[in-house]
């Protein structure tokens, strides 16, 4: 096999020297450069597979090498090294385009496991227009690739929180498949009452009940040949379980009230946010349906479990409303940027976009302004956490920091709504905009820096 060309720079000889004889020993080609500008005259020649650059360097540092080299290649793969251990520096060289970053000092393990790491990840892509970076969806997307290479796919369940992505998911194993040019009918199974969910999927005959006044054919006689997505299979009723676990066992159903079987060939593919597992435990579930449907259970990670995704993501979504709304939004500053990382995202990738949309459309400039962010993302990022309104005492907290502190987060609750913060306090609008300003918080960025 080819060896892996690393381009390591660094001012220090010393570091220099002993990576290089590390990484030598490990059997990789290492070609050296000791400041930023060498290195990207170093890159332009081609030949490099891999970079480590120090962030702290003299001639030109770490990061602006890591943009000139960004402009020759956009999917150079760079990790920084560096000597801060602070979140500013992590997001400028991630922002920048790094695909990790290493505090010194490191062991050269660490360093080995970042580079691993790295070159089994594929370039953020967009294999159907599923967007990843992660190590996490990465092994979701090659599950997905397993599952479609068969002419059959057999039943599959994906499991995930809300806005995670299972839809998109499901899309990706139909179109991926031999049957793509087949329906692809897609059911919210919690959308509809019993009655009609099972009328809708299994269809029915004329005189079946008062409504039925003709013979109706239900979605798996549509699909034939085709795939069936059932969302939110969870919110299916025991009796109705009953009837799905015939079909996906003998491909056979009835009607309502029909007196004949039929026989249908279809894949389904299932999801669910709910704990199946849970909901079997509970009784609410039918063990062997969830056992039938379990074969091939894909779960997709919530979005706080694989932040690396959130800029590829960003990136899209910019793409898509700058697209539809006709703007120009191309940048996201490393302060969003801090803030969207250091989110849990309870909606996962859907909160993200909705975030995404909005700064497309509000945003004057090329530049995500930061007061757009929700209340909420920018308390949380002022280190402030969330209590049962209203904020417990601490000890040594004085008042003004505490009334500051209930300002913010009456604010962030109300989106910075000032009738409604001012309702929350119980207080009337001006006394709440009289505190605003002793606070110095009319503008939102003083809400975001303070701490
Ligand atoms: N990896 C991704 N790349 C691009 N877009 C994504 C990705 N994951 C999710 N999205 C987008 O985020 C939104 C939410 O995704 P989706 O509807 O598939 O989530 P879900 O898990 O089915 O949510 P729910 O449980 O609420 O039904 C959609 O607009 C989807 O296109
Ligand atoms: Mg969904």
């Amino acid at each position: 096999m080819e060896k892996l060309k690393i381009l390591l720079a660094d001012d220090d000889e010393l570091t220099r020297f002993s990576l290089e004889k590390e990484l030598v020993k490990r059997n990789y080609e290492v070609s050296t450069a000791e400041n930023g500008r060498e290195a990207v005259m170093c890159y332009s020649q081609g030949n490099t597979d891999l970079l480590l650059l120090d962030y702290t360097m003299p001639v030109m540092d770490g990061l602006e090498a890591l943009c000139e080299i960004k402009k020759i290649n956009k999917e150079a793969v760079v990790i920084m090294l560096t000597a801060n251990n602070d979140a500013e520096t992590a997001v400028k060289a991630l922002k920048a385009g790094a695909h990790d970053y290493i505090v010194k000092p490191f062991s050269i393990d660490k360093l080995l496991g970042s580079i691993k790491n790295i070159i089994k990840q594929p370039p953020a892509g967009l294999p159907a227009g599923v967007v990843y970076r992660s190590e996490q969806m990465a092994g979701v997307m090659r599950l997905v690739s397993q599952i479609v290479v068969g002419m059959d796919i057999p039943v599959v369940l994906i499991q995930g929180e809300t806005g995670t992505g299972k839809n998109l998911v499901a899309g990706a194993i139909h179109n991926g498949s031999e049957r793509r040019q087949l329906p692809f009918v897609e059911i919210n199974c919690g959308a509809l009452p019993d009655h009609l969910l099972e009328s809708e999927l299994f269809g029915h005959e004329k005189g079946a009940f008062t409504d039925a006044r003709a013979q109706k054919k239900g979605l798996f006689e549509i699909a034939d040949g085709g795939t069936v997505f059932l969302d939110e299979i969870g919110e299916i009723k025991m009796d109705l379980q009953i009837k799905l676990l015939r079909l996906i066992e003998e491909k056979k159903f009835r009607r309502l009230g029909g007196t004949v079987d039929i026989s249908v060939d279809v894949n389904i593919i299932a999801a669910t946010n709910k704990n199946l597992s849970e909901a079997v435990r509970k009784k609410e579930f039918r063990e062997d349906l969830y056992y039938r449907l379990n074969v091939i259970p894909i779960t997709v990670p919530p979005l706080r479990e694989r932040k690396e995704d959130i800029m590829p993501l960003s990136r899209h979504f910019m793409d898509i409303f700058n697209k539809k709304f006709n703007r120009n939004l191309q940048d996201i500053p490393g302060e969003v940027l801090k803030i969207l990382l250091e989110h849990d995202w309870p909606g996962n990738i859907r909160e993200l976009r909705n975030i995404i949309e909005k700064g497309v459309l509000l945003s004057a400039g090329p530049s995500f302004e930061i007061n757009i962010l929700p209340g909420e993302l920018m308390l949380r990022a002022c280190g402030f956490k969330k209590e049962p309104f209203p904020g417990s005492l601490s000890s040594g907290s004085s008042l003004d920091e505490m009334e500051r502190n209930m300002l913010l987060q009456a604010l962030g609750d109300s989106n910075g709504n000032q009738s409604r913060a001012a309702r929350m306090l119980n207080i009337g609008r001006d006394a709440l905009r009289r505190r605003m300003k002793k606070h110095d918080l009319f503008d939102s960025r003083s809400v975001v820096s303070a701490n």
